[in-house]
């Protein structure tokens, strides 16, 4: 598949089968992950894999919306900024760094034909309580990982004359 046809393919999935990921799909999109560039090669960054089955409250306390805890795996991206490289001025790139792994983890699971969807709009205390993550890490941004139960639907995106500006 071409890229561009991966990359609009993929869409945010708000429903999902209860049919299991494959643990050779799972090893796939963590490999991808593991691949992702980092800045400075620091590779500041913890992959979660959650099992859905029996934790569909606790994953709740998380994010509240249904579809969340429908698929049998969620994952969640958390950088650790006291590894991760910072610019001059101080600018920490760590939120960046866990971005491109979860950018790596959705497009792979893409490829697979597996569904995702971002959820940034998660409680973090809750998340933190749920991981029993230790201090420093810091949960980013979860999707869940499964099999999609709903359908591609029309993209709406601002223009490229409106995104891209040249400087000659
Ligand atoms: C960083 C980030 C955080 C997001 N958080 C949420 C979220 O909390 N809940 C949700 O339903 N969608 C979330 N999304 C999905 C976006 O709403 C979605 O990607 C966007 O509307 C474009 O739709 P598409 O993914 O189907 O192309 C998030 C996307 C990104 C990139």
């Amino acid at each position: 598949m071409e890229f561009i046809e991966l990359v609009k393919k993929r869409y945010s999935v708000r429903a999902y089968k209860n049919d299991p990921v494959e643990d050779e799909k799972l090893d796939k999109i963590l490999e991808a992950a593991r691949f992702a560039p980092t800045a400075v090669n620091y590779q500041p960054f913890q992959i979660w894999v959650i099992k859905t089955d029996g934790k569909k409250e606790e994953l709740k306390g998380i994010y509240q919306a249904e579809w969340f805890s429908e698929a049998p795996l969620v994952l969640c991206v958390c950088s650790i900024p006291e590894n991760a490289w910072s610019r001059r001025d101080g600018k920490n790139y760590a939120d960046v760094d866990a971005a491109i792994v979860m950018d790596h983890i959705i497009l792979a699971a893409t490829s697979l034909g597996l569904g995702t969807c971002w959820v940034g709009a998660f409680d973090v205390e809750e998340a933190r309580k749920v991981l029993s993550l230790p201090e420093g890490v810091e949960p980013l941004v979860f999707t869940p990982l499964g099999y999609a139960a709903d359908d591609l639907r029309p993209k709406s995106r601002k223009e490229l004359s409106e995104l891209v500006k040249y400087h000659d």
